[in-house]
């Protein structure tokens, strides 16, 4: 792996290993999905408790100071919408020369396996790959689920495996049984979507055993900016993934800190 690459992966997992990447980028197939309806009011606060920030360049550009020092994971697939026929239509929507004129640290990029369009959504990925080695930026892949596929260890295994072969960096999955399985065989550093809002006590334990599993950390949004204390859930997060916070210990620091 280049300097380069090596250097933006190093902004993004932390020097310990872990990461808490910030997802924000629902909008580009949800549109102002429930907590993202002003994206810079929800972000602002989040910011300084983020090791990354995981958004579209339209959010970004509008929506994130310039100055702020945070990491960016810029989504550059898309193309689809909820209402649309088929969520697994994306292309790649951002050139590689506008990522760099944004400074990303990493690009983010959805396959589809197992989907109408599977082969597209892969191929995209390889081309991406070629593209992040050219330049030295990370590409992050993200096996998006299909509404009818099983989140189980087989299917998300085989997702990420694709992922890994095909040359991403690092790679989005989510949690499922047997998550061991899913870690072994993938050779890249796993991260974890939070996915639906669930209580806040169950996300906590979701965090921890996505590290507690093998994965390097939460690429984590509703769970975090729909909670009734973002601020509070993503410190709480934090404790877990960096500072190895038992769930009971990480859920009392949430009741503990105050609505900011
Ligand atoms: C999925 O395609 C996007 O990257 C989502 O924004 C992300 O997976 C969602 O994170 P969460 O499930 O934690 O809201």
């Amino acid at each position: 792996m280049c300097w380069g690459l090596r250097n933006r992966l190093s902004h993004i997992i932390k020097e310990d290993g872990h990461t808490v990447m910030l997802a924000v980028d629902h909008g580009y197939f949800l549109g102002p999905t429930t907590g993202l309806e002003v994206p810079g009011k929800t972000i602002e606060p989040l910011l300084p408790h983020a090791d990354s920030l995981m958004l579209t360049r339209g959010v970004l550009r509008t929506s994130v100071d310039p100055v702020a020092p945070i990491p960016i994971v810029l989504r550059v697939s898309g193309g689809n919408s909820i209402i649309g026929k088929e969520l697994s239509d994306e292309d790649i929507t951002v050139s590689f020369e506008d990522a760099i004129r944004l400074n990303v640290s990493a690009v983010a990029l959805s396959i589809y396996i197992g989907s109408e369009y599977e082969h597209r959504t892969i191929v995209n990925l390889s081309r991406l790959v070629d593209e992040g080695e050219k330049y030295g930026i990370p590409v992050l892949a993200v096996t998006a689920v299909g509404r009818e596929m099983a989140r189980d260890a087989k299917y998300l295994g085989l997702c990420c495996r694709i992922a890994a072969e095909m040359g991403a960096h690092f790679v989005k999955t989510y949690y499922c049984e047997d998550f061991e399985k899913v870690v072994e065989s993938c050779p890249v550093p796993l991260v974890i979507a939070g996915g639906k809002k669930i209580p806040e006590k169950d996300a906590l334990k979701l965090a921890f055993d996505v590290v507690n599993h093998g994965a390097v950390g939460v690429d984590m949004g509703r769970n975090i900016f729909q909670s009734e204390n973002p601020v509070a859930m993503i410190r709480a997060v934090r404790a877990i993934v960096h500072e190895k916070a038992s769930v009971d210990d990480a859920y009392e620091l949430y009741k503990g800190f105050k609505r900011e």
